[in-house]
Formats: C-alpha cells, sequence, structure tokens
C-alpha cells in the first residue's frame, strides 16, 4: 500500500483526535484479568488494535465490534498460548503476558513484534516477573512462565520502560499481597490502565509516580471505560501548519498531555490557542529551528514525536539538533528525507538538521509507525508529487489518515 501526495497545499480545517493506541493496547490486555464482560468506547481500530482483538479471541475472549463500541466477553479464557505468527504481529502481545500469569498462572507467549527502531528487548519485562516469584524460561522464542509460586515484593525497575510497567501491574492485580514497583514509568497510557483497572475493581495507587502500589484482589468485574486520546496524534497534527501552512484545531485533546510540544509551538513563529479540549494553531511563515532536542520518558519530549518534528525541522530557518535517547535506531527515515532535498548530518545518537527552504517530491519508503508520518507530513509540504511506500507500517498507529487529511485540504491518494 502507498500513498500518492500532491504537496504544497494549506491545510484548514478542525480534526477529532481518537482514542490512543497505547492505551487500548494495554488495556485490551488488561481484559483478560476480568472474569465478565467489558465495554469500551470511542474504540478506533488501527491495524495493531485489530491484531491485539484476534490474539485475544485465540485466547477465549468474544469480540463483538459496535462501530466505536467494542464489546469484549472474557469469562471463559481457555487457551494460554500465543502463537509466533499473532504475537510477532506487535509489540503489544507482550503485554498479554502478565495478564496471563494472573488469570490462569500460566503463559506461552512468542517474542513480539514491533516498529524496528531497535533491539526491543523484554529483559525489563521477565526480570520484573522472576522478583515477584514467577519461574521464567526463555527458549526458542517463547516465554513460557508459570506463577504458581508468586511472591509479592518491592521492585525498582532498571529504566522507566511503559511495557514492563503494564506487564508487572497486571502480573500483580489478581494476586495475593501488596507489590510495590518503583521506577516505573509515568506515561499517561499507565495512568489510563490503572483507571480502567480500578474501575473494574483492581487496587492501584500511584500511578504516574515514581512508585506505583497495587494490592492484590480476588476478582475482577464487568464494566464499561472510554479511554484517554492519542497524545502522539495530536501531536503529529499540531505540527502540520509549521510544514504545509494553515490552521488546524485539533479537538478531543488533553494538553496537559503534549505539554512539551505546547511549549515549542508557542515559542515558534506559529499562533497556538488552548480551549479545554481544543488546541487551535496556525502557521503562515517559515518556522524557526527547534535547537536542541532530547527524546526523554514522560514528562519529557517524547520519542514517538521525534520523528515527525524532524520531517518539520528539514524545512525551519536555521538548525535543529534531536538526540533519540530511548531506541537506538529511530533515525531510519532521515535517508528517505535527504532524498526529497533534506540536509540532515546523522551522528552517534543524533541529528543535526539544516532547514533548507522547500523540499521536493519523491519516492520514498516508510521505515516504521512514526517515521513514515514524518514523510507523510514531508511529502505534504513538498512541491511535486511524493509517493510514500509500505503504508502498512502507519496504518498501524494512524487509522485512516489520508481521510482525514483530505477533508483539511490535503490530496493524497491511497495506492495498492
Ligand atoms: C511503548 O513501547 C510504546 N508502545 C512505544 O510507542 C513508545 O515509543 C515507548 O513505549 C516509549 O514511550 C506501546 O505502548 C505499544 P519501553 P515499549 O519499554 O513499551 C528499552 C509507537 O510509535 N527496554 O518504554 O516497548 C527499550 O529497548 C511505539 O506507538 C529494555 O531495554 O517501550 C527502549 O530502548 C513505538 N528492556 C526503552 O527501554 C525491556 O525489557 C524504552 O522501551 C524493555 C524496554
Amino acid at each position: 500500500m502507498d500513498f500518492l501526495i500532491n504537496g504544497k497545499r494549506r491545510l484548514s480545517g478542525s480534526i477529532e483526535v481518537s482514542t490512543a493506541k497505547n492505551a487500548l493496547l494495554p488495556i485490551l490486555a488488561a481484559c483478560l484479568l476480568v472474569e465478565g464482560t467489558i465495554c469500551l468506547h470511542k474504540v478506533t481500530y488501527f491495524d495493531d488494535i485489530n491484531n491485539m482483538l484476534q490474539i485475544l479471541q485465540n485466547l477465549g475472549v468474544k469480540v463483538c465490534k459496535y462501530e466505536q463500541m467494542l464489546i469484549l466477553d472474557c469469562q471463559n479464557i481457555n487457551n494460554y498460548i500465543i502463537p509466533l505468527n499473532l504475537a510477532s504481529k506487535l509489540r503489544a502481545s507482550i503485554f498479554c503476558l502478565g495478564p496471563l500469569l494472573g488469570r490462569l498462572k500460566k503463559a506461552r507467549v512468542a517474542y513480539p513484534g514491533g516498529c524496528q527502531i531497535g533491539t526491543r528487548p523484554i529483559n525489563i519485562h521477565l526480570d520484573g516477573l522472576k522478583k515477584l516469584g514467577i519461574n521464567v524460561v526463555d527458549r526458542h522464542g517463547y516465554i513460557n512462565a508459570f506463577a504458581n509460586n508468586f511472591r509479592a515484593n518491592k521492585i525498582c525497575l532498571p529504566f522507566p520502560s511503559v511495557g514492563a510497567t503494564e506487564n508487572l501491574i497486571m502480573a500483580s492485580v489478581l494476586q495475593k499481597g501488596k507489590v510495590t514497583l518503583q521506577g516505573v514509568a509515568k506515561e499517561p497510557e499507565i495512568v489510563d490502565l490503572c483507571n480502567f483497572l480500578n474501575s473494574v475493581g483492581a487496587k492501584i495507587t500511584g500511578a504516574g509516580s515514581d512508585e506505583i502500589i497495587i494490592e492484590g484482589v480476588s476478582k475482577l468485574s464487568s464494566g464499561e471505560y472510554t479511554p484517554i486520546p492519542d497524545r502522539i496524534i495530536t501531536g503529529t497534527y499540531l505540527l502540520l501548519p509549521l510544514i504545509c501552512g494553515g490552521k488546524i484545531e485539533v479537538c478531543n485533546a488533553k494538553p496537559e498531555h503534549i505539554s512539551p510540544i505546547l511549549y515549542m509551538l508557542k515559542n515558534n513563529s506559529c499562533n497556538v490557542r488552548v480551549k479545554s479540549d481544543k488546541i487551535i494553531v496556525s502557521c503562515e511563515n517559515r518556522p524557526k529551528n527547534f535547537g536542541k532536542i532530547e527524546t526523554l520518558p514522560y514528562p519529557h519530549f517524547p520519542t514517538d514525536l521525534q520523528q515527525p518534528l524532524c520531517a518539520v525541522a528539514t524545512i525551519a530557518k536555521g538548525t535543529t539538533i534531536i538526540t533519540e535517547n530511548l531506541f537506538e535506531s529511530r533515525f531510519n527515515h532521515v535517508p528517505e528525507l535527504i532524498k526529497m532535498g533534506a540536509k540532515i548530518d546523522v551522528l552517534d545518537g543524533s541529528v543535526v538538521v539544516h532547514g533548507v527552504p522547500d523540499l521536493y517530491g519523491a519516492e520514498v519508503e516508510a521505515p516504521d509507525l512514526r517515521g513514515g508520518a514524518a514523510l507523510i507530513m514531508a511529502g505534504l509540504g513538498a512541491n511535486g508529487y511524493t509517493t510514500v511506500k509500505n503504508i502498512d507500517v502507519v496504518d498501524r498507529g494512524y487509522f485512516k489518515l489520508e481521510q482525514t487529511l483530505n477533508l483539511i485540504g490535503a490530496d493524497i491518494t491511497r495506492i495498492n
């Protein structure tokens, strides 16, 4: 699947942000802990979500979609195995490890897939589970784990891994005793997962801080929930006026989740207005450079917006230096941007982006989800036509992106 983009068109209009992929994914995994029915609202069926639903169905969950309302009957979880052909489709398959151990006390999960942005090990997940008395055997590309001797404990994570924090929370919810997790991730998606779990009977405190405490309970019950909006999609949309010119209103946003981006926009050559869950950005001039940007765990600048920001930096006035501290290979979009006339030097872990007045269209390939978004943004701002190949990786985290952007003035055609 490719996008053919006719660039250099101003974008103006209003866009509603969908629910967050990275909140929905752990919440779907957490449904495995519930002996009942869960109704989720405002669900967006990104490819990653559909792949996660396939995994849940394979474990015994009955899935009913009523447009954006999703009903999951989790009464009978009759399988504890996630085979490679399902697990390898996304990173979030590994999030099922914890809930399967909580519900069935055993799990056999193949190694996860996910964007090729680094080695993405799961050692923090597995070491944490072992410290909870869980027997983990990592062999032949499968994780086999047994929780018969679960032992409540205090664990300090060596790095605030989002997925490991989520897995350890879910592994602890239905166990006996109090588990204390320190040095945890503080992302809004962690808070949303804990809010969901508490809404169906869990006892979790401290989400969003350095320390999360889980008091084990015997059972979780049916309920319903609406996940938070996607802060990464929000940030991606807010950057569009800087590369295309125009005025975009993003609705259903949570400004408090994207403070670093809002700060940058307010200090650039654009006009920013925030009105409760609406954020309006307008820009008619060439953006200024962003100086030095470092990606760090929340609440600092998010790694998932590093690549979209890089696309804007290519046409900014002056030089922007972007340092990626979370993933060791998250610059695969850079050679593709250079094909479009960008001037970028790649150093060890950083890129130096020398702004040029204009990009020109080219045939480029999306290397991963957010790198693909960056190339689409560059194509929207470039002179002439750009073909972005491998759009399948973008469909994992942006839903019908071309339809959304064409509604505000873009000219994108999806071609097979
Ligand atoms: C989640 O991935 C997100 N994915 C990623 O979003 C996001 O970039 C990342 O968190 C950081 O915010 C989902 O939520 C599905 P990590 P995750 O564990 O959990 C290292 C997107 O574009 N690490 O916080 O995999 C790891 O290699 C995706 O939507 C270990 O060394 O991220 C990385 O360098 C991309 N051992 C760093 O920690 C481990 O056991 C951060 O990883 C786990 C992680």
